[in-house]
């Protein structure tokens, strides 16, 4: 007899198998009992028999067994056509692992707070089973996106003397006798590593300390940061629509299942694989927002409802180009032609999600970048290997930032960012 996961049942239909399972909840009637089992691949039922078990493990699976208690089913796998699974194993043995103490997470609605502090055992619950699945879904096709492009992944530093985006939300640490940060982005590396290597990316842990309690900001989220050597805003705004497009269409073709878990229809992230996503200028997105009444002026950054309001006229992602110097980081290139505005863009998600990319060219002159390094307020000394870059054959070079939760939070309709990371660490949260 062969243990198997459940997710392999389809391919042992009618076979007398074995797999290890811990119990979701169960149902009795006097002659046939049915078990909702789990053991992590997958979700299905096991079914007894009273006149085909022996009694004992009639009266174990009636009364005994408790909720999330693990244990081994022995029985045939059956096609079972009423259940989304599809199949379903008639157990005629149980042989019993581990006996669960009083589970705290029931089969009922939970409070957040509740199923956060449970977040160490709510993660076996199909949702967050679910979301696990699309997150690592993403990432796979994250590392496929750009190793089919031309990219190799160069690995930052976490701890970090520098502050790409401001000296306001740092996490400090002593380092020895120095002061560090935990890295708020990979990027300053990521240029380092464009100029050794052509087209390069990170995917790893960022740290800002916002004191911001929004549904759109954790304290410890994942960022995707390519960087293109010999590359324009333009084209690199090209690499943005495609990558996000290719994970869309991953998604669709091979989480199907977790997206209907958790609410969202497959069949509506469609329209999102189609490329070019609409472009507009900041210029022109504050005068739509006049035009309809907002009360904005220009200079102003754009919160939520400004942009769920941009999103929501394309009803597609948008990238909104050339914002005003005051309101980006230091880095970015100076505008050919104007000098309140970077040449920059950030891509704003459908469905009231807002930004999910921040991106820009990268200024290039050694001088004017020395320039906005001291402006910025920012220890030149810190920068100076930076600097360095634009000493030694400087090139036209763009990159961009992906949150991964930012990303992943819209593609399955979350209200907020926690339920998309195992672990979510907010303002208030380090437990568990
Ligand atoms: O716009 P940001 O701050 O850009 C950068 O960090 C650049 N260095 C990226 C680059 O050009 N290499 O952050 C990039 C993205 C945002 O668009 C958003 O999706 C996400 O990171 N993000 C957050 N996600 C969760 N919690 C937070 N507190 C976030 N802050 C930014
Ligand atoms: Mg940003």
């Amino acid at each position: 007899m062969e243990t198997i996961k459940i997710k392999d049942a389809p391919q042992h239909v009618n076979e007398r198998v074995r797999i290890g399972v811990w119990l979701t909840d169960k149902r009795s009637s006097g002659k046939i009992a049915f078990l909702q089992l789990r053991d992590g691949t997958a979700f299905f039922q096991g079914v007894l028999l009273k006149n085909k078990v022996a009694p004992e493990i009639f009266d174990l699976a009636k009364h005994d067994l408790r909720q999330e208690s693990s244990f081994y089913v022995i029985g045939e796998i059956h096609e079972d056509s009423r259940s989304k699974f599809g199949y379903e194993i008639q157990i005629e043995d149980i042989q019993p692992v581990d006996e669960s103490e009083d589970y705290p997470i029931g089969n009922k609605e939970h409070g957040i707070d509740f199923l956060l502090d449970e977040r160490h055992l709510w993660l076996r619950s199909k949702k967050p089973w679910a979301m696990m699945k699309v997150r690592d879904r993403v990432i796979r096709a994250t590392y496929e996106f750009f190793a089919d492009n031309g990219f190799t992944k160069i690995d930052p530093p976490i701890l970090t003397g520098n502050a790409p985006e401001g000296t306001t939300d740092l996490f400090h640490t002593k380092y020895f006798e120095q002061d560090a940060y935990l890295s708020q982005s990979g990027q300053l590396y990521e240029e380092a590593g464009a100029l050794a290597l052509d087209r390069v990316y990170s995917f790893g842990p960022v740290f800002r300390a916002e004191k911001s309690k929004t549904r759109r900001h954790l304290i410890e989220f994942w960022m995707i940061e390519p960087e293109m050597a010999w590359m324009h805003q333009d084209e690199s705004l090209e690499v943005q629509e495609k990558y996000i497009a290719f994970l869309i269409q991953k998604l669709i073709d091979d989480c199907s299942e977790e997206l209907q878990i958790l609410g969202r229809d497959p069949e509506t992230l469609r329209p999102f694989t189609e490329t070019p996503y609409p472009r507009i200028s900041y210029d022109e997105a504050i005068n739509l927002m006049k035009e309809s009444g907002m009360d904005v002026q220009w200079g102003d950054d754009f919160g939520s409802p400004e942009e769920t309001f941009l999103a929501d006229h394309f009803s597609k992602p948008v990238f909104v180009l050339n914002y005003p110097k005051s309101i980006k980081p230091f880095y970015m290139k100076n505008h050919p032609t104007r000098d309140d505005v970077y040449v920059c863009a950030d891509l704003l998600a459908p469905e009231g999600y807002g930004e999910i990319i921040g991106g820009s060219e990268r200024e290039t002159d050694y001088d004017t970048l020395l320039k906005a390094v001291k402006d910025a307020g920012l220890d030149e000394k810190d920068y100076e290997w930076y600097l360095d870059l634009r000493k030694y054959g400087s090139v036209p070079h763009s990159g961009f930032g992906l949150g991964l939760e930012r990303f992943i939070s819209w593609v399955t309709l979350q209200d907020h960012l926690r339920t998309t990371i195992p672990f979510p660490r907010m303002l208030n949260r380090l437990y568990p």
